[in-house]
């Protein structure tokens, strides 16, 4: 039976259980393989990688399908330069006068301060727009839904993408980021939501040896 604007579930695949526990297993290790890098290799990628890892940061789901994003692919040199200078300026106030200590001792395993070399280095930063409202053609405001939560999905899932291509990722928020609006000549009813800096490790990369907290802290079944 055919409903009006509704058309079949026809993208579903069943798996049987062996097949489903043995793909979950292998999603598993391959994400528990990701993590957080600060030091990027200049090296060049394709940007077709980088155009289907946004196909599937832009199938995510969305409060009422508003699909509240907009993301802004930066890898011109000039502009690059531009963001780097902007950001490490709010990021030496934050670090050297805004931070409460208990921010920078939660921060102090990560040893990051405020330059950031790797917004230049890296080949691409992709900027992270969450869209508050949308502006119709004769000029009405039309709000959208849980902004946060979609853009969060949504970028989560780029960051998924992104790590099985086989490419790294550090999530960038300086402190405060409107500057972006300004170097990449977005509207106003665009927050930025955070800088995805992209790209190949450097050979000599290092991470924090930090760890995750365990199923009995964060995981309840009932
Ligand atoms: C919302 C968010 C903001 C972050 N902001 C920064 C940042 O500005 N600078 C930075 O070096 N790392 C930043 N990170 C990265 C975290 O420090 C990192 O994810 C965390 O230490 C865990 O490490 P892992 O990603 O390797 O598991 C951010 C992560 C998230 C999710």
């Amino acid at each position: 039976m055919s409903v009006p604007g509704f058309v079949p579930l026809a993208t579903y695949r069943e798996f049987s259980a062996q097949e489903m526990v043995s793909r979950a297993k292998s999603f598993r290790d391959e994400m528990l393989r990701r993590r957080t890098v600060r030091q990027f290799s200049s090296r060049a990628l394709p940007r077709e990688v980088i155009e289907d890892c946004l196909r599937v940061a832009r199938s995510a789901p969305s409060g009422a399908n508003k699909q509240p994003w907009h993301f802004v692919v930066v890898s011109d040199a000039e502009v690059k330069t531009k963001i780097r200078a902007a950001a490490e300026e709010e990021e030496r106030r934050f670090y050297h006068e805004r931070a409460p200590k208990e921010w920078l001792d939660a921060l102090a395993p990560l040893g990051t301060d405020e330059n950031k070399p790797y917004l230049e280095t890296a080949p691409y930063l992709i900027v992270v727009f969450a869209q508050h409202y949308e502006v119709s053609s004769d000029g009405r405001k039309m709000k959208n839904y849980y902004v946060t939560e979609s853009v969060g999905i949504a970028t989560g899932m780029l960051i998924s993408a992104i790590h099985i291509a086989g490419l790294v990722t550090l999530t960038h928020t300086p402190s405060p980021m409107g500057f972006l609006n300004q170097v990449l000549g977005r509207p106003v009813q665009e927050k930025p939501f955070l800088i995805l800096v992209v790209g190949y490790p450097d050979g000599e990369a290092c991470v924090p040896d930090i760890s995750k907290k365990s199923p009995e802290e964060c995981l309840t079944f009932t």
